[in-house]
């Protein structure tokens, strides 16, 4: 049976989820600001959860109620009946996002939300599920849009762009999930070869190689929301899993290279590598971007180098943009490259036209990811 679910996206991914989310099956696929809503039945939600690459969860809405105030939110809360979702014996954990005029603050809407189910089992059983934020049985989110509330199951439980591959960080990391959607922006596809020469601890190089290798990024997790649920078919689910390891691919079809200055950082990017199984498929090396050479005649950079705002001054990263242009112009002709960037003054020092500018949030961060033919 078909069922209506919304993915939740990084502003600026919208259309990069929803085309991806089209390719994994899902139906009536459209999208809104920061989610993409589409339908499919039980196997898609599966599929999605462990396949999709760009998108931070799969919400299944479930109720809608008025919400004008903590009251009204309370009261219309409590009509609902809980016991179709959740059993005294299931903990819970609420989630509040949006918010309206009297509703402003996704904590204390949350914990109403919460007080309201609660109560309801204490009238009609004596008993009421424990509050458990980290690994609750049931993760209701609680969205607020005007005076309406949708309330959502969510299938995935921790944020999917935590594949649970990378313990070790270097600074200023992408989220998985942006650097996968950074591919696909930049329409890299594994039959070209790909360079970050800023690769920190390998984000981009490892996001490529899980897609060129057909790693399905949710074999990493040791769980998903909907495991826990009433409705949770682990046949279903094993059939999934035994069909994702039977489709990985042995070989690549290009070279996957990262390069950064730091040897610590790459260390930990050689570690995230070995974690998730790609270690012997990416080339990860310590060099300082003055020393790199276009290693094929053609290919795709992807690189988001410091943007003064959150690591160095920038003073210091000027020199960097400037060598960037330089080194895409002198040394990579023939190749298209990136540059994903959260400050408009060290971009200009690039000194290269980009031919593409795409309004991308790399967290809170409103960022552009520019794009550079090199001829
Ligand atoms: C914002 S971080 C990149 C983060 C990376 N995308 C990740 O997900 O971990 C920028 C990286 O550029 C590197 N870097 C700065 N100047 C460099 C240079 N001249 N040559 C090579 N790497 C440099 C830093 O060591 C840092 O790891």
């Amino acid at each position: 049976m078909n069922q209506e679910y919304l993915a939740t996206v990084a502003r600026g991914l919208e259309e990069v989820a929803a085309q991806e989310l089209r390719q994994l099956g899902a139906e009536n696929v459209t999208t809104d600001f920061t989610c993409v809503k589409f339908s499919g039945d039980q196997r898609l939600l599966y599929k999605v959860n462990l396949w999709a690459r760009t998108i931070f969860r799969v919400l299944k809405p479930i109720e809608k109620v008025k919400c004008f105030n903590k009251r009204e939110l309370y009261q219309n809360i409590q009509k609902i009946d809980w016991s179709n979702y959740l059993t005294p014996d299931d903990s819970l954990a609420v989630n509040c996002t949006g918010g309206n005029e009297q509703l402003n603050h996704t904590h204390f809407t949350a914990l109403e939300v919460k007080n309201a189910i609660v109560d309801q089992q204490i009238a009609k059983y004596k008993q009421r599920s424990n509050i458990d934020t980290e690994n609750p049985d049931i993760l209701l989110n609680a969205h607020i849009y005007q005076n309406n509330c949708i309330l959502s199951l969510d299938s995935s439980g921790n944020s999917l762009h935590r594949r649970g591959y990378r313990p070790a960080m270097g600074l200023a990391p992408l989220k998985e999930s942006l650097a996968a959607a950074l591919l696909d922006l930049a329409e890299w596809t594994p039959d070209l070869t790909f360079l970050d020469p800023l690769c920190g601890s390998g984000t981009l190089p490892i996001e490529a190689a899980l897609k060129a290798l057909n790693i399905a990024p949710g074999l990493y997790r040791e769980s998903f929301g909907f495991q826990t649920w009433p409705d949770y078919d682990q046949n279903l689910w094993n059939e999934l899993v035994t069909e994702a390891e039977n489709s990985q691919k042995s070989e690549l079809l290009a070279p996957i290279i990262g390069s950064d200055a730091s040897s610590e950082v790459i260390k930990q990017a050689n570690l995230n590598a070995r974690n998730s199984g790609v270690r012997n498929h990416v080339k990860l090396l310590q060099k300082n971007l003055a020393e790199v050479e276009a290693p094929s005649d053609s290919g795709i950079i992807i690189c988001n180098p410091p943007y003064g705002k959150r690591i160095g001054e920038l003073e210091e990263n000027i020199a960097l943009y400037q060598l960037l242009g330089d080194i895409f112009k002198q040394r990579f002709k023939g190749w298209t490259a990136y540059i994903l960037t959260g400050n408009k003054e060290l971009a200009k020092k690039v000194g290269l036209r980009a031919s593409k500018r795409i309004p991308v949030n790399n967290g809170a961060l409103p960022c552009t990811l520019l794009k550079y033919e090199m001829y």
